[in-house]
């Protein structure tokens, strides 16, 4: 049986934790292949809300195995708070139910100390780094001095090998004033206890995986973030420091490109960044009010992480084809299109506009990106309120049309769309 691949067409947040979850229903096995807790994925379940940040969202169907992958970085803390929200709330979260690859990296409060050094001596040229450790945990990775998830099989040399790497990083960060040093022995001592926990959850994942594919068993490799964020193919050096595009699931879960059957791209109908970089069809003022929300609703667009209001804009189809092309998408999922409702017109970016050309490719550089202007092509919106349509014939006609009119432009088809956050609000298209 194969595997199939979820990843985001644009900057993270389209509803990957929704389509996942979604499909979840129909496989066995739900893996996340890179990113870390930087990530925040929102699942709906009737009026139960699960906001999930390392833990697959596969978790909450009962019959599904979830597994964090060998491409993902790990805060033994967050990921032991979060078995514990699932388990106050009734979820099994027993070691089978759950595997950690033992070849995953940790984050320590090194790293994360290290990220807010860095962020504030980059100044106004802040990533807008989620502050979880990700950049510094994955520069141990390439480095080759991080540490891996297998050690906490063995308390004595996790021991070690925490204290060494905590003293480094009291090192490194004597480069940037005003830092504050970390306490080796508190930090050592909470590790091993991370390790009693967390040791009946190691695996090694590549050989789980090939081995449950040989066993004819379906996987869904869950991606965090999106493509614009890959650190190759996004938006550098605005980026992630991780690959959340399809390779990255390959190389994230250690699975060969021959298993692969489909690779889903989600796309939100409207646009969303959060932290520093270019967004080209961003919109600011009252368009801008309307696609965020207010922040009262779990899926108004304000980071799931860091509770940062988002940048919005309009749908922006060279990024789509962009992640067309990167993923090799086989087909969209397009999201929130109910948050479109009641807009008269929909622009949407049809191509940018370079020193007076037309261009309909995503440029590389970030001076000729900021030079580009979009190109907006107007929809005929929709007034209807599209939350309680089941089938696509449900939906106004306006409705399909953008739906249409996107699929077409992307060069692929959309398969499912979603019309609010509830599982019954996704509708099949094929
Ligand atoms: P980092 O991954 O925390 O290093 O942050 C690097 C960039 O990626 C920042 O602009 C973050 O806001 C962005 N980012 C990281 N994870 C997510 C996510 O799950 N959704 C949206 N943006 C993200």
């Amino acid at each position: 049986m194969p595997l199939d691949i979820i990843v985001g067409t644009q900057w993270g947040d389209e509803g990957k934790g929704h389509i996942t979850d979604w499909l979840a229903g129909e496989v066995d096995i739900v893996a996340r292949f890179s990113g870390g807790d930087n990530a925040g994925h929102t699942v709906a379940i009737g009026e139960e809300i699960y906001k999930l940040h390392l833990i697959p969202s596969g978790i909450v169907h009962s019959h599904v195995t979830c597994v964090i992958g060998n491409g993902v970085v790990i805060n033994p803390e967050v990921l032991i708070r979060e078995i514990n929200d699932l388990k106050t709330r009734g979820v099994d979260i027993s070691p089978p139910r759950l595997r950690v690859s033992d070849r995953a990296h940790l984050i320590t409060p090194g790293h994360i100390a290290m990220d807010a050094a860095q962020e504030s001596h980059r100044g106004k040229a802040s990533i807008g780094t989620t502050q979880r450790g990700i950049g510094p945990a994955y520069t141990d990775k390439t480095a080759r001095s991080g540490l891996r998830a297998g050690l906490l099989a063995d308390p004595a040399e996790l021991a070690n090998k925490v204290t060494a790497h905590i003293k480094a990083k009291n090192q490194e960060l004597d480069r940037f004033p005003g830092s504050t040093k970390l306490n080796t022995n508190d930090i050592t001592k909470q590790f091993v206890e991370y390790s009693s926990q967390l040791k009946p959850y190691l695996v090694e994942s590549s050989t789980f995986l090939n081995q449950a594919i040989l066993d004819g068993k379906s996987v869904l490799a869950e991606g965090a973030q999106g493509t614009q964020l890959d650190l190759d193919h996004g938006t550098y050096p605005f980026v992630t420091s991780s690959w959340p595009t399809a390779g990255g699931a390959l190389i994230g879960l250690g699975l060969g490109p021959k298993t692969v059957r489909r690779v889903i791209g989600v796309a939100k109908a409207f646009t969303s960044r959060v932290g520093s970089g270019p967004l080209p069809s961003e919109q600011s003022g009252e368009s801008a009010t309307r696609l965020r929300g207010t922040g009262e609703m779990p899926w108004d667009e304000f980071g799931t992480t860091t509770g940062r209001p988002r940048r919005v804009g309009w749908l922006d189809l060279i990024v789509l084809r962009y992640a067309v092309q990167i993923n090799g998408l086989t087909e969209l999922a397009l999201t929130k299109l109910d948050i479109l409702s009641g807009l008269p017109e929909l622009p949407v970016c049809v191509a940018y506009e370079l020193d007076g050309k037309r261009i309909d490719t995503f440029p590389a550089d970030l001076t000729v990106l900021a030079k580009c202007r979009p190109i907006y092509r107007k929809l005929a919106g929709w007034s209807e309120d599209i939350t309680g349509a089941r089938a696509i014939d449900d939906l106004p006609s306006n409705v399909r049309h953008y739906i249409d009119f996107v699929a077409e432009k992307a060069g692929i088809p959309i398969n499912l769309v979603s019309v609010g956050p509830g599982r019954e609000q996704i509708i099949t298209c094929e």
